[in-house]
């Protein structure tokens, strides 16, 4: 063959390869209201970034007339390619090949672009549209998995692992991403779930749709397994390009810094954020962006446990992880989701050099059956787990309340907070005034001529006492009261005065987290 006969050789192979599944499934994955594996791909990084590599890979099945069959790139694309200048190895898997099933040569082209990843130390993109392991393939597809899950977990806390659930995600397959930092889902098209619908009805008799049963609101409403909710791919893949603003490419590196930017203060007025009454809620969001740059935040699983506030915001252009009681929703206390939710959070931002700043105002832990059986002890743990290992900048501003065991868990100075503020508003405190003076008070509230009258009083005298921050800063357990003007400039000192922290830990194997 000369030059120009193999140059059109090789055309024609990447024709063909590029054709994926044919022009029949590419039309179903279109009526589904799907992109294609390579417009997601294209559509996702920056344009003319994406090198792709392994389009010629084959599959290596017999059984069951595989031999026969063709399946071009294996039903997966692979490569690297940038996002606003940012790199990242991505794949892709295409479901109008072979339902993007998962078989040997699959599996390897996936754990080849993710040992790119670690190599090279940038982050990894899986975009996941399959019916699962390649049923023909047999062993050969979990073992597949299995390398899979392994690298995973390899690269956990080392680079930074994103997850997206375009389509069907069912059986095994779920475990990647659950083993992943960041997962996206899509309305009406994201699909997870372990066991589907039709063995449920088979095995138990009860009837459910996908949609419910792991449709993408399913997880992130109720399961928490997904962090970002989109309408539309479109909508999903500006998520994953703000996010990766957000976050460093490695775990030795921080997150690129921005340009300064003071908060909004016009809109976010953060004097006039506390309501008078304290039994009344406001939504501690407005308090983040009245102190974050441009008053931008990025909420992380917005729509689960929404008592607990998590997200990415900046300040002086250096990213900053919040973590917040939100008094909005069940007064913002702490209960199992709550808790789950803030310490997977912080043990991300710990991971990657991100500082953490957190708001507290929270009656405590939630009391009732529901939760002590459901293991509140166990997951209300891996609060206190995550902030003390955490040895990042670790500043907290009491805002209101923080009483009992949300005192502590919410980064106190016990947990290392190396900064600790409180706005005169604060109410430090064993327990809510209530219940502390129905206690204590008890036989003079009983033995009083006017119990209710008495109740009161001695409800007030307790307030006073010890509903303050100022037996807290008595002790040194707070560092500073101030007045909440005065909140961004002494939080961006604390981080300015913390760019050198060093906070060695004992040496270990690793700890045993209460997972
Ligand atoms: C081989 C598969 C496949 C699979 C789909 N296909 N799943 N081929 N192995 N697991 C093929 C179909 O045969 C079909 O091929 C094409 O992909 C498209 O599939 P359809 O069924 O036509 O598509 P759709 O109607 O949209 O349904 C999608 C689906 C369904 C819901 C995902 O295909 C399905 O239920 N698949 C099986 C899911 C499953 O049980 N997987 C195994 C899970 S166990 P043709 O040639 O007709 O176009 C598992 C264990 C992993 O994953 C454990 C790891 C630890």
């Amino acid at each position: 063959m000369s030059i120009k006969q193999k140059t059109l050789d090789l055309k024609k192979r990447m024709q063909d390869a590029l054709q994926g599944g044919g022009a029949q499934a590419i039309e179903k994955q279109v009526a589904m209201g799907k992109m294609t594996a390579r417009e997601r791909i294209i559509s996702l990084l920056d344009p003319n970034s994406f090198h792709e590599y392994d389009l010629f890979v084959e599959h290596a099945a017999k059984d069951f007339d595989m031999d026969k069959k063709q399946l071009p790139g294996d039903g997966v694309i692979t490569g690297t390619g940038t996002i606003s200048g940012y790199p990242v190895c991505i794949y892709a898997q295409d479901f109008t090949v072979a339902g993007g099933s998962l078989g040997l040569m699959h599996a390897r082209k996936i754990t080849k672009i993710m040992d790119l990843a670690m190599n090279l130390k940038i982050p990894i993109i899986g975009i996941n549209d399959s019916g699962g392991a390649r049923i023909q393939e047999g062993v050969n597809s979990l073992a597949g998995y299995g390398e899979i899950f392994f690298r995973n977990t390899q690269a956990s806390g080392v680079i930074p692992q994103i997850s997206v659930i375009l389509g069907p995600c069912a059986g095994g397959a779920v475990y990647s991403p659950a083993l992943t930092d960041f997962v996206f889902v899509v309305d009406k098209i994201s699909k997870m779930f372990i066991t589907g619908p039709e063995v449920i009805k088979s095995v138990l008799g009860e009837e459910i749709s996908m949609e419910e049963l792991g449709g993408a609101r399913v997880h992130s409403e109720i399961t928490g397994n997904a962090h970002f909710f989109a309408e539309s791919e479109a909508e999903c893949f500006q998520q994953i390009k703000k996010l990766v603003t957000y976050i460093p490419w490695n775990n030795s590196k921080k997150a690129e810094p921005f340009p300064k930017k003071a908060p909004k203060t016009e809109e976010f007025k953060i004097d006039k954020i506390m309501p008078a009454d304290p039994r009344q809620p406001y939504d501690v969001r407005d308090v983040i962006k009245s102190i974050s740059d441009n008053s931008e935040f990025f909420e992380v699983q917005e729509l689960f446990a929404a008592n607990m506030v998590v997200g990415f915001g900046r300040l002086n252009g250096q990213t900053i992880g919040f973590v917040a009681n939100q008094p909005m929703v069940l007064a913002g206390v702490l209960d199992v989701d709550s808790s789950d939710k803030a310490a997977r959070f912080i043990r991300f931002c710990n991971a990657f050099n991100i500082p953490l700043v957190t708001l507290v105002d929270l009656p405590g832990y939630l009391p009732g059956i529901d939760q002590e059986h459901a293991g509140v002890i166990r997951h209300g743990a891996k609060i206190l787990y995550s902030y003390s290992e955490a040895t990042v900048p670790k500043v907290t501003i009491i805002l209101r309340k923080a009483y009992g065991g949300g005192y502590i868990a919410m980064c106190s100075r016990h947990l290392r907070a190396d900064f600790v503020f409180a706005w005169p508003t604060a109410e430090i405190a064993v327990m809510g005034p209530e219940g502390a003076a129905n206690i204590i008070f008890r036989s003079e509230i009983k033995n009083a001529e006017n119990p209710e009258e008495m109740r009161k009083k001695k409800v007030e005298e307790y307030k006073e006492k010890f509903a303050n921050p100022y037996v807290a800063a008595a002790h040194g357990y707070v560092d500073a009261v101030i007045e909440p003007h005065d909140t961004r400039k002494f939080v961006l000192h604390a981080l300015e005065i913390s760019a050198t922290k060093e906070q060695l830990i004992p040496t270990k194997k690793h700890g045993i987290p209460p997972f």
